[in-house]
């Protein structure tokens, strides 16, 4: 069975918008087709990287291109490509092109696409164990996050652990910032004002509780179908950060933002593991290096965006209020009991909470 021709192409291009969203399309159709018939995935594992070619690397991205995350990875795809003498290619679909999370999650595992941003809420339905990095009370801010996942004696077994189940590899991760509930026609500023409203939340068990306890009800849906959701009145709110209420222009359906701030949320570079194992070691090295660049651009840009966003959304008319957080901190106190249901998992959250730095004390 012949190979799918988009995968293999001599020297860096971008292509026109339309055509790459057509394009990307098809591929995966193609390639989830052709992966269900043979060990295929589009790319020839025996040869990427090979000098005699450009290797051409699919990733999905659900944001924007204006969001943090897509102008960092544009920038790694960049340098990568210059650090191998245009051998790699990595192209970046945006706007959910490729598919929802859920769904370009299992296009990584099967071999269809190679490389996705997926929110920890994607994998804690692979591994639980992802579940204690997705709790409202892990992690108190960015800085602690960003460190905590660069120590593989913290991360590094779970990090792996879908590599053989899922042929999912975690790389390394990017902030989604601190979490908090928009709604439509009223700011909610205790938990007795989420009674009775459906807020959208990821597809999560955990975040499905977690409204719950904040007194609302909640509703699991992807992450594109929240403004029409909001729009047409089946859902009263959501709950994200600035970036992606403004980006996704949610403010302009939900323009009662409530600094609930309730969870520092993560989201993780997924890569087929085989696609992985087969890059060259020099390749690797160069990658992994640019990579941990990319983490550390994300986070230097995630309070610019942020503070843009905000003034983005004011000017459009949003209202910024703040609650009573203390009344929704207690409210979420019961979550760790709840979810943090083994050993392994009560001594992964242990170890990410001794992390946290005493306060006046920076490192
Ligand atoms: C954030 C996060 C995404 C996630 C989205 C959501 O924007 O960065 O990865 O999909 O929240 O709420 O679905």
């Amino acid at each position: 069975m012949s190979q799918p021709q988009l995968t293999a192409r001599a020297g860096r291009s971008r292509w026109p918008s339309g055509l790459r969203a057509a394009l990307a399309t098809v591929t995966v159709a193609a390639t989830a087709a052709l992966s269900a018939c043979a060990n295929l995935g589009g790319l020839n594992l025996d040869t990427v990287g090979a000098p005699d070619q450009t290797t051409y690397v699919k990733l999905a991205l659900n944001q924007t291109e204006t969001h943090p995350s897509y102008i960092a990875l544009d920038n790694f795809a960049e340098r990568f490509s210059e650090r191998t003498d245009g051998r790699w290619d990595i192209d970046i679909f945006p706007n959910e092109q490729l598919g929802s999370q859920q769904e370009v999650l299992q296009f990584v595992s099967s071999g269809a696409i190679e490389m996705a941003i997926v929110s920890g809420t994607q994998l804690e339905n692979l591994n639980k164990d992802f579940q204690v990095l997705n709790m409202p009370t892990t992690f108190s801010d960015v800085e602690h996050q960003m460190r905590v996942i660069r120590q593989d004696e913290i991360v590094g077994d779970l990090f792996d652990s879908l590599a053989a189940s899922n042929n999912i590899s975690v790389i390394g991760g990017f902030t989604q910032g601190s979490r908090s509930i928009y709604t439509s026609g009223s700011p909610v500023l205790t938990p007795e004002d989420l009674h009775g409203r459906k807020i959208r939340v990821q597809e999560s068990d955990m975040h499905i509780r977690m409204i719950q306890l904040m007194g609302g009800s909640a509703t699991p849906l992807s992450y594109g179908e929240v403004y029409t959701a909001i729009q047409s009145g089946v859902l009263d709110g959501a709950e994200n950060n600035e970036v992606s209420y403004v980006t996704q222009k949610h403010n302009e359906v939900a323009p009662f933002w409530s600094y609930t701030n309730h969870l520092v949320g993560l989201d993780y570079m997924i890569m087929r593991t085989d696609l992985r194992e087969a890059m060259s070691p020099a390749d690797r090295a160069v990658f992994d290096e640019e990579w941990d660049a990319a983490m550390t651009e994300h986070t230097a840009l995630w309070d610019e965006e942020t503070r843009r966003a905000i003034e983005q959304g004011e000017a459009a008319g949003a209202e910024f209020v703040t609650p009573d957080q203390e009344a929704f901190r207690t409210a979420l106190e019961p979550i760790a009991d709840e979810f943090l249901v083994s050993d392994q998992q009560r001594d992964l959250y242990e170890r990410i909470r001794a992390e946290v730095e005493p306060v006046g004390e920076g490192r």
